[in-house]
């Protein structure tokens, strides 16, 4: 798996990463296994958050791929964890950070993202909150304790998840070091033009979730999976509709994240390396018209900070 420059640091990032957010296999045993699986077929780059519940799992998996020998050091791997929106308040960072870094039973991450730009007043990782808890996150000061966890060595980068446009530009008024990666749902039916532009001018890296929809969640859909024109692409290629989606997500630039906890799919989805798409094949995937899957609506509330998806995509809807 080819590996990306993060930002504008000299670090880099597997373009592939394996994703760990799943209800309600997060922290299960069989989580685990695929975990160890994925590092056998090649898999560098993991994904997890405090709110996926599956930091404990992958922190085993990983000792585990350690004691079997598929991998000679942590350092072979590529680790990115969240803070929760609960954590998201100046003095609950480093805190969070290390709890964290206990529980995956590592010393360091490769990658901190802020989850969501919004804070919750109640602590916990429960995603049953009361809507009464969301409140506006502090920037500045959760942004300076997030430098604060890269300074003290707890993780080698740091950045942001689900930001617009605008809320990076926010963000970077007052940054002293500039978020390394935005995650960001993105795949041909949702491509996020707009951001991938402004991330490009800012050296701002992309990492894209759910590029194949999120099929299997309660906010994703079969529609990418189901969707004509990557059929007929996919059809007189040879390849499978997955593969076209993540080849497209791929040469849009950006690393992706990708979860199967099926053997054969896994295989299917890091072979997307040595086949391209054609000039005529992303002009029709260009004109795909656009859906986003995870909408957020979870933090959509009468009450605020944001009372509407306008207010939380800044119009990127
Ligand atoms: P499974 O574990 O049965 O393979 P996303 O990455 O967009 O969140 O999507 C993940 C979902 O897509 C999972 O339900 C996963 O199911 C399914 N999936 C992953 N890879 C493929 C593939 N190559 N073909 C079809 N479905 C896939």
């Amino acid at each position: 798996i080819p590996e990306s420059p993060l930002g504008s640091t000299n670090a880099t990032i597997p373009v592939i990463g394996f994703g760990t957010a799943s209800w309600p296999l997060g922290g299960s045993e069989t989580m685990k296994q695929s975990i160890v699986q994925a590092i056998e077929l090649g898999y560098r780059h993991f994904d997890t958050a405090a709110v996926y519940q599956s930091e404990h799992c992958l922190g085993e998996a990983i000792a585990q791929a350690l004691h079997l020998g598929l991998i000679k050091s942590r350092k072979d791997l590529f680790i990115t964890s969240k803070l929760w929106c609960s954590d998201a308040h100046a003095n609950r960072v480093l805190p969070a950070v290390q709890n964290t870094l206990r529980r995956l039973g590592l010393d360091y991450l490769d990658l901190y993202l802020i989850h969501w730009p919004v804070s919750l007043k109640s602590a916990g990782y429960d995603v049953t909150y009361s809507k009464e808890d969301l409140v506006a996150m502090d920037f500045k000061s959760v942004w300076a304790a997030m430098e604060e966890c890269q300074r003290l060595g707890l993780s080698r980068n740091i950045g942001v998840s689900n930001f617009s446009c605008k809320k990076l530009e926010q963000l970077l008024l007052t940054s002293k070091i500039p978020p390394a990666v935005n995650q960001v749902e993105m795949s041909p039916l949702w491509q996020q033009a707009k951001l991938r532009e402004f991330c490009h001018r800012n050296a701002i890296h992309i990492t894209a979730y759910s590029p194949l929809g999120a099929r299997g969640t309660v906010w994703g859909t079969n529609q990418v999976l189901d969707c004509a024109v990557l059929k007929e692409i996919a059809e007189a290629k040879g390849k499978t509709v997955a593969q076209v989606c993540l080849r497209w997500t791929y040469e849009q630039g950006v690393s992706l994240l990708v979860k199967s906890f099926n053997k054969e799919r896994m295989k299917e989805n890091i072979g997307i390396f040595d086949w391209k798409l054609s000039h005529e094949d992303c002009q029709k995937i260009e004109q795909i018209p656009q859906e986003r899957a995870c909408s957020g609506r979870e933090f959509i509330s009468e009450d605020g900070p944001f009372t509407s998806f306008e207010e939380l995509w800044d119009g990127e809807i």
